[in-house]
């Protein structure tokens, strides 16, 4: 049976969505072993929670996240609200190589196989993954608005776009949200100038990694954690020095979670959604216990003064080491 969780409006004129929402990346790629049917199963148990704002993308798996997505929603296609992203390519011999592809022809063409694989008639809100710096934001966003024109695409977004690109994205359509790492340890955007830019514009913010790629929940210890294949091996925060520096943060963020009598995940994630209502997070997991602690951080309301012991104990910058490797971050901010 479905319920109710609270509800945000995705940007000023956007629908209005759960609070939260789900990110399904996990389930199939760069965060160690699949496992699909407790996936499938996490999807369907959001869905019956009220949680209806999934987010996936082509390059996840490649390929395969979109299809899980599409499995997991046959038959309730009408009770969720599908986000996708195309423009990152990889290259099936380098998995660490990124290459980024904003021109029109591909805007056109990777629509169809995001609605094939999803095995929709639409999708709810399409994102350019990374901007190409070699195409005009606007033929990019022009070619997405004529997606919307044929009825392929309800909503546009943006992911790690600057503020000076969503704003000139935003003269040729209305852009519903900007996609962008947010949570303690990564506020980039609030020296940016791109949330600022959010909010000038009425384009609402969907941070992703909101739990630090699950350091901020307290439940990684050592990145002998982490699976032979997992990502966030290469990851410079999850690194020697930066890891036991990092891990020192956590233990003040769950620290203040025990006294406030939650965990620490709920606590990071009551952060991001403090910083305001046209913020929707969207925390990943392929794991129902998880997403129903992550849910629970809906009813964690944070006064000026939780606040404020958060900000004390992290601080903007205090994360140690680069959010991504050298190579990705030159796909930031574009
Ligand atoms: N636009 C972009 O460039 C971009 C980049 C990265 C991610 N994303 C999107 O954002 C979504 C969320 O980001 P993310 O998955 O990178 O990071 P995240 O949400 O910060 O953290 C996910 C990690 O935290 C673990 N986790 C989740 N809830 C937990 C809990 N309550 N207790 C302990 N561990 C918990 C998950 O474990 P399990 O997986 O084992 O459940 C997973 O390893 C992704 O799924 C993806 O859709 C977008």
């Amino acid at each position: 049976m479905t319920t109710t969780l609270p509800q945000r409006r995705l940007g000023r004129n956007g629908p209005l969505l759960s609070a939260i929402g789900l990110g399904c990346m996990g389930m199939s790629d760069f965060y160690g072993k699949r496992d699909e049917e407790e996936s499938l199963a996490t999807i369907a148990h959001a869905l019956d929670r009220g949680l209806n704002f999934l987010d996936t993308a082509d390059m996840y798996g490649p390929y395969l996240n979109e299809q899980l997505v599409g499995r997991a929603i046959k038959g309730r296609r009408h009770e969720v609200f599908i986000a996708t992203k195309f423009g990152i390519v990889r290259d099936p011999h380098d998995p660490a190589a990124r290459g980024f592809n904003g021109r029109p022809e591909y805007v056109r063409t990777s629509v169809e196989g995001s609605l094939r694989r999803l095995g929709v008639e639409h999708i709810d809100l399409y994102y350019q993954h990374r901007v190409d710096r070699s195409v005009p934001i606007e033929d990019t966003v022009g070619a997405m608005a004529d997606l919307v024109r044929a009825g392929k695409v309800r909503w546009l977004g943006l992911s790690e776009a600057s503020a000076a690109t969503l704003e000139r994205a935003c003269k040729v359509h209305p852009i519903a949200a900007l996609q962008s790492e947010y949570s303690l340890w990564t506020r980039d955007i609030e020296a940016s100038g791109a949330l600022a830019m959010c909010r000038r514009l009425g384009v609402a913010l969907v941070p992703y990694s909101p739990l630090g790629r699950g350091f901020l929940t307290g439940a990684i210890r050592s990145p002998a954690d982490f699976d032979a294949d997992d990502y966030r091996r290469h990851s410079p925060r999850f690194q020697g020095e930066n890891f036991t520096r990092n891990l020192e943060l956590v233990a003040q963020v769950e620290a203040l979670a025990a006294a406030r009598g939650c965990t620490p995940a709920q606590l990071a994630l009551a952060w991001v959604l403090a910083q305001g209502d046209d913020i929707l997070p969207i925390p990943g997991t392929k794991r129902r216990r998880y997403l129903d602690e992550n849910i629970g951080a809906l009813s964690v309301t944070l006064d000026a003064e939780d606040l404020a012991a958060l900000d004390a104990v992290f601080p903007a910058g205090a994360a140690a080491g680069a959010r991504y490797p050298q190579a990705m971050m030159s796909g930031v901010n574009g």
